[in-house]
């Protein structure tokens, strides 16, 4: 009698964790989906190869935040760079750079689901120009605005060059 194992295409079935949110598709759009990304700030944004920024430099975008530059988790680079609606994956990272007077750093962190389920599971951060950590957290006041991106998971900036 043949013996045939299947364990090795079981093992090729295991691949990342799906999680679906439980909620179906929601209709109106489709979100795609990504690998997850590096989950934490990285001092070394501007020139690590886990992020990327499609601006050349400090733009003014016109807001209270002065100029900005944009760096996010190069997970992200497919789905931003389609223009489209998507969730970012667990782990994804944005980090701006502003200068409105006083440079500061604030940074987006995709948190595992649970972190903050009614907006999105992101821990938002806020850094001084250095990277010293001042304050992080589901912070409303982040929260606030963020929420007005729905089609791009509560990221505000994805469409600034
Ligand atoms: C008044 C509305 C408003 C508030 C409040 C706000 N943001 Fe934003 N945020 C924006 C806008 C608009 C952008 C797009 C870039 C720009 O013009 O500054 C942005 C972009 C960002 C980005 C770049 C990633 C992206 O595409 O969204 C990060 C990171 C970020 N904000 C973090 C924070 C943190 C942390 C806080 C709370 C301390 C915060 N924001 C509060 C409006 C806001």
């Amino acid at each position: 009698m043949l013996l045939r194992s299947s364990l090795s295409l079981m093992l090729l079935g295991c691949g990342g964790p799906a999680e679906p949110d439980g909620t179906g598709d929601s209709g109106d759009t489709s979100p795609v989906e990504g690998a997850p990304g590096p989950g934490a700030f990285a001092p070394d944004f501007d020139t690590s190869s886990d992020f990327f920024t499609l601006m050349a430099g400090p733009v003014d975008g016109g807001t209270v935040h002065g100029t900005v530059q944009i760096w996010y988790s190069t997970n992200l680079r497919g789905l931003i760079e389609s223009g489209g609606a998507f969730t970012a994956p667990v782990g994804s990272v944005a980090i701006k750079v502003q200068d409105n007077g006083v440079e500061a750093i604030t940074a987006m962190i995709k948190r595992p689901a649970g972190f903050d389920p009614d907006n999105s599971d992101w821990s938002y951060e806020q850094r001084a120009i250095d990277g010293a950590l001042n304050n992080e957290g589901a912070l409303p006041s982040c929260i606030g605005c963020h929420v007005g991106w729905a089609s791009t998971d509560y990221l505000g900036g994805t469409e600034l060059r």
